[in-house]
């Protein structure tokens, strides 16, 4: 006899939990080991101690938790949910660019979790570098303004623009422009988060990891205040948390 604790239906998973005595564990493996022997096509997981720790850091609680979770409202997109998507978006760069060695640019912080994991699940010669930018929002409008440049040429090279979230799409619309203008072969994006609902600007996105409603979203390279940048999943800020950091900042100097 085994019953699970848990059953998972968007990954048609049983899971079983054992975090006591080592006795049972043995045990458990061995009725899980029978139980595949005969049912191959039913998908079971047994979850250790450890295991049941690292999934609760994952959320930001228990023991193994050591991230900053003050001021997070809700997880957004779960660490295995981006695992999934990044692998998708890997296999299809990888189709996409058959027989050709592209260059990812990344633009920095943001990227580094995406960009890190993404270059991972292509399987082709490729090349990295990097650019880091700030945008200020003046009177006259926002500017955008390259604060690291690109070590590499890319004249004649088949470029992907690897963005953590386009919101306004200004940030992106500048970059463009001003990479076309070093001649590639062909330029394209591929953005993690795509939040649509803030677009100003109409700028192309190739490849788009998921699409995020109109809320301040951290984690996973994001940032507020180069805070939350090491949460393994993507999570939105509570809104009381974020007034009570914006007053902190405006108050007297
Ligand atoms: P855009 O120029 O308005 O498209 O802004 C894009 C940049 O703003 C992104 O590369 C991020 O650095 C930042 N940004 C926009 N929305 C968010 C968010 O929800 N969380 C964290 N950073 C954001
Ligand atoms: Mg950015």
């Amino acid at each position: 006899m085994l019953s699970p604790d848990f059953y998972l239906p968007d990954l048609d998973l049983y899971v079983e939990l054992t975090t006591l005595r080592q006795r049972l564990v043995t045990e458990k493996h061995r009725k899980v080991r029978r139980l595949q022997e005969r049912y191959p096509d039913v998908r079971i997981k047994l979850l250790h101690r450890s295991d049941y720790f690292s999934l609760l850091a994952n959320y930001g609680f228990g023991p193994f938790s050591e991230v900053e979770v003050a001021g997070i409202h809700e997880v957004l997109i779960s660490a295995s949910e981006l695992e999934r998507r990044v692998g998708q978006l890997g296999a299809e760069i990888s189709r996409d660019y058959k027989g050709k060695e592209p260059l990812l640019i990344g633009v920095l912080r943001g990227v580094t979790c995406f960009m890190a994991d993404l270059m991972r699940h292509i399987s082709l010669p490729i090349a990295i570098d990097f650019m880091a930018i700030s945008s200020y929002d003046g009177e006259e409008g926002s500017s955008v303004s390259i604060v690291k440049d690109l070590e590499e040429s890319l004249a004649g090279r088949d470029v992907l623009l690897i963005e953590d979230i386009v919101d306004t799409g200004m940030t992106l619309n500048t970059l463009l422009q001003g990479l076309q203008g070093r001649g590639p072969a062909s330029l394209k994006v591929c953005a993690l988060l795509d939040k649509r609902a803030r677009r100003l600007v109409d700028v192309p996105i190739d490849y788009v990891g998921f699409e995020v409603p109109d809320e301040f979203v951290v984690g996973y390279g994001l940032d507020f205040r180069q805070k939350f940048r090491n949460l393994p999943f993507i999570a939105t800020v509570q809104k009381e948390w974020l007034q009570s950091q914006t007053e902190a900042k405006q108050g007297p100097e």
